[in-house]
């Protein structure tokens, strides 16, 4: 298994993966589009096994201005892959999400939002739970 950037080619296994959290109508090319346009801000990466991408993650670079320079990092889109669940494709990922924003050089906070069922999983990361989350339907 290895962690690497999510590619072009990797987008059908990828909105499989997301289709835990929701199905998409957009084509393949109108996902690879968002994932290019707004690489700057947002980047997928993906754990692969053979020629299978058995994992999926995405880091967000949030700027604050009462923090500039540095940078508050989100760790989004968490997925493995049901029958690859418990091989340690999740802790790879996480891991290689984490080493990325290391590389950054740039963090002052990693934050995340997750099932209360998952907490023990981020925790073994370092990850506390910090106060509530709030909000609002619009469609
Ligand atoms: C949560 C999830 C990412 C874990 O991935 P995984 O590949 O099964 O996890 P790993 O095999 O790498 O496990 C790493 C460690 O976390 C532990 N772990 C895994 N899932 C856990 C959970 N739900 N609660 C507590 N610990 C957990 C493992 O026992 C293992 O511990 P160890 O290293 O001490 O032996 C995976 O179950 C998943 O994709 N779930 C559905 C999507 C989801 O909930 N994503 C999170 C949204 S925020």
């Amino acid at each position: 298994m290895f962690f690497r950037r999510c590619e072009r080619e990797d987008i059908p296994a990828i909105r499989k993966l997301l289709s835990y959290f929701s199905e998409t109508q957009a084509t393949d090319n109108q996902l690879w589009l968002c994932v290019s346009l707004f690489w700057h801000h947002k980047k997928y990466f993906i754990v692969q096994e053979d020629d299978d991408v058995v994992a999926v993650g995405s880091l967000v670079a949030e700027s604050k201005l009462h923090h500039c320079p540095q940078t508050c990092y989100h760790i989004e889109d968490v997925v493995v892959d049901e029958k690859q669940r418990g091989r340690g494709a999740g802790r790879m990922l996480v891991q290689g999400l984490l080493d990325e924003i290391k590389v950054a050089g740039d963090a002052y906070r990693v934050k995340l939002r997750c099932e209360e069922s998952k907490a023990d999983f981020y925790g073994k990361f370092g990850f506390l739970p910090n106060g509530i989350t709030m909000q609002k339907e619009i469609l």
